[in-house]
């Protein structure tokens, strides 16, 4: 079977990590036609629009993407393509998990935590002004509704129950946030009433994340609104490691965009030192989306291997004896020949 997706390299270190993923994809054998679209700087660039018509025409056409990070400006400039791509597609569902991989010098070991992120509503819908020409207040509304709440907490405790996971935590801030929390976190009990053999916890953001870094171990599915997700997943994947290991999937009803947790990464963009792993573990997610299951299997095997083994990482894995981005994707794919 061949599948047509649509590929969005990014900016900053996108080129280089969707370089090594791809030729890891194709060394599988899975038979993928990519259709390279622009997005972000270099669209902003080239069309003077950070998200061309034809790059949401080719992902429409095809439902399925596996896009490299794109830089958003920061408190200026064009809004986020990220941000545009999931509220385009209805991309209700953020699945993030973080994982510990052998060889990884991180706080924690055994950690397996999977985060999901309400990913359209709330302070990421870009509706945010100046109250004045003067800047002297600004407001961001963070709304969020019944419809999507429902969505996205089904959604979680269908995958945990599925997945064979055994708790969900819900956090929020119900506590302050009496309205907006406060449905979120009723709407979670209404769910959780169909789901008797997850148990069920909630707990308020703050305390969340401190008992995440304390003791990650006592989680497992982790389920939570638009801007805690963002927070926490990154957390999450501080405590394996790092981002260059953390992968996410943005997925709604008719479409899905694979990719990496991490951004553009300016500091180290060009100089082949970014870790590839996210991004290929976010095509790992990809291919089973798909049902290429096996494909899937042999390269986050592949992938913990060459981790473990440390021979052939990239400088945040091991900074004294460190091969390139090109080099670990090879490395990579000596290993799934191995198999
Ligand atoms: P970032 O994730 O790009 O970088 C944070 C830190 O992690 C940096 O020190 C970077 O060098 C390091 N890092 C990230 N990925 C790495 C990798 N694969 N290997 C080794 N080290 C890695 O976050 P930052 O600097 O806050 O954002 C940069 C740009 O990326 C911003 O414009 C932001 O809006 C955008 N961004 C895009 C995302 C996406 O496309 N999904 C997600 C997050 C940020």
């Amino acid at each position: 079977m061949s599948y047509n997706i649509t590929l969005i390299p990014g900016d900053g270190i996108g080129p280089e990590i969707t370089a090594a993923v791809l030729k890891i994809i194709k060394h599988t054998g899975v038979d993928i036609n990519w259709e390279i679209m622009s997005a972000g700087m270099e669209a902003m660039d080239k069309y003077r629009d950070p998200l061309p018509q034809e790059t949401v025409d080719s992902i429409a056409r095809n439902k399925l993407a596996l896009k490299g990070p794109l830089t958003t400006p920061v408190g200026k400039g064009f809004r986020s393509v990220n941000v545009a791509l999931r509220k385009e597609f209805d991309l209700y569902i953020n699945q993030r998990p973080a994982k510990t991989f052998k060889g990884v010098k991180s706080h924690y070991d055994n950690v397996d935590l999977l985060i999901f992120r309400e990913n359209t509503e709330e302070f990421y819908s870009g509706i945010e002004h100046y109250i004045d020409s003067s800047r002297s207040a600004a407001e961001t509304i963070g709304i969020i509704t019944r419809r999507g709440c429902e969505r996205i907490l089904k959604y979680a405790f269908e995958q945990t129950q599925l997945l064979g996971r055994k708790k969900i935590t819900v956090v929020h801030k119900a506590n302050i946030m009496k309205f907006t929390g406060g449905l979120f976190l009723d709407i979670s009990k209404e769910v959780a009433v169909n789901y008797p053999l997850i148990k069920y916890e909630d707990k308020i953001v703050d305390n969340m994340a401190m008992q995440m870094v304390l003791n990650p171990n006592q989680f497992d599915s982790i389920v939570t609104t638009n801007l805690f997700g963002d927070i926490l997943s990154d957390l999450a994947s501080g405590l394996v490691g790092g981002l260059g290991f953390a992968p996410g999937a943005n997925i709604g009803q008719g479409a899905a965009i694979f990719e990496a947790v991490h951004g553009s990464a300016p500091d180290i963009a060009g100089q082949n030192i970014a870790n590839p792993c996210a991004l290929v573990l976010g095509a790992v997610m990809m291919l089973n989306y798909i049902k290429e299951h096996k494909a899937a299997d042999k390269i986050e095997k592949a992938v913990s291997k060459v981790i473990e083994d440390g021979l052939f990482v990239t400088k945040d894995i091991n900074p004294t004896n460190y091969v390139g981005t090109k080099e670990m994707g090879e490395a990579i794919m000596k290993e799934l020949d191995r198999q």
